[in-house]
């Protein structure tokens, strides 16, 4: 019995100590001055909301969610962390606490909702067909027996699946927009924005919009439910960069257009 405590104290001892360097960790690592740090999971193949470059606003992390991120950081006082991972994980990663907050050009769902807390929206999106400048395609029900390609996880696959299309899926936009230009699919169904920046950097395409098939989606940040605290951070950093027009501005610096599609409160 006595070997059993002096067994046990001796792990409590080690597990206190572990607790104890795990904080100094912690604390080491943000900036002197800072009041933490909230480390932010994406998927950097959304340009331009998210990607990677020699030098990022964020480490190598560039693009409009980048820049918000940072400035959600700077208006709290807080370090920001960027882990980039597989669009499909980010919301698990959230759930078991490897991030604090989802920012990844993500659109509010219902089903998405019945696993983590939405902040207020930041932007406004919808799906478009990208096709090459020939194509017949002028209308959603015009892809019934086409080659559609979509990306693995996004709204843009939901949207199709619930047409009950067949398709085919990829888990970056560079390889769908390949399949496009290499004339091996006919259509690529892909949130607005970031089809206007593939048309933009590739010969021949267009896109083609069909507002009755498509509706307006909403970005916004996820935090793991019920983390209110930092809810309520990152909504007031947003209220203040639609009011000052910071969204605006970022959205006009990453894709050269004005209007940013942000919602009409930052007007
Ligand atoms: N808005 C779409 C969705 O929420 C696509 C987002 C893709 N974002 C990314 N960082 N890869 O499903």
């Amino acid at each position: 019995m006595k070997k059993f405590t002096k067994v046990l104290s001796t792990v409590v001892a080690a597990a206190l100590m572990a607790v104890t360097f795990t904080a100094c960790g912690d604390s080491s690592s943000t900036t002197e001055g800072k009041n933490g740090t909230i480390k932010f999971g994406t998927n950097a193949e959304f340009t331009p909301f998210e990607y990677v470059v020699s030098k990022g606003v964020i480490g190598e992390f560039d693009g409009i969610d980048m820049a918000i991120a940072k400035q959600i950081g700077d208006d709290n006082n807080k370090d920001v962390k960027i882990e980039n991972m597989e669009f499909d994980s980010l919301l698990v990663a959230l759930e078991n606490g490897k991030v604090d907050a989802v920012i990844a050009g993500m659109t509010v769902t219902d089903e998405r909702k019945e696993k983590v807390d939405f902040s207020d929206s930041y932007y406004n999106a919808k799906q478009v067909m990208i096709v090459k400048e020939d194509s017949s395609i002028s209308k959603a029900s015009d892809m019934a027996d086409k080659k559609i390609v979509v990306i693995q996880g996004y709204t843009g696959e939901v949207c199709v699946k619930d047409l009950g299309y067949s398709y085919q899926s990829f888990k970056k936009g560079t390889e769908a927009i390949m399949e496009l230009v290499n004339g091996k699919c006919d259509v690529v169904v892909i949130d607005s924005v970031t089809a206007e920046k593939y048309v933009k950097d590739n010969k021949g395409l267009k896109i083609v919009e069909d507002n009755k098939q498509f509706e307006n989606e909403e970005y916004a940040i996820a935090v793991k439910k019920g983390n209110k605290d930092l809810l309520d951070e990152i909504n007031k950093s947003i209220k203040k960069m639609k009011e000052d027009g910071k969204i605006n501005e970022f959205a006009a610096k990453y894709s050269d257009v004005t209007d940013s599609g942000s919602s009409s409160e930052s007007k």
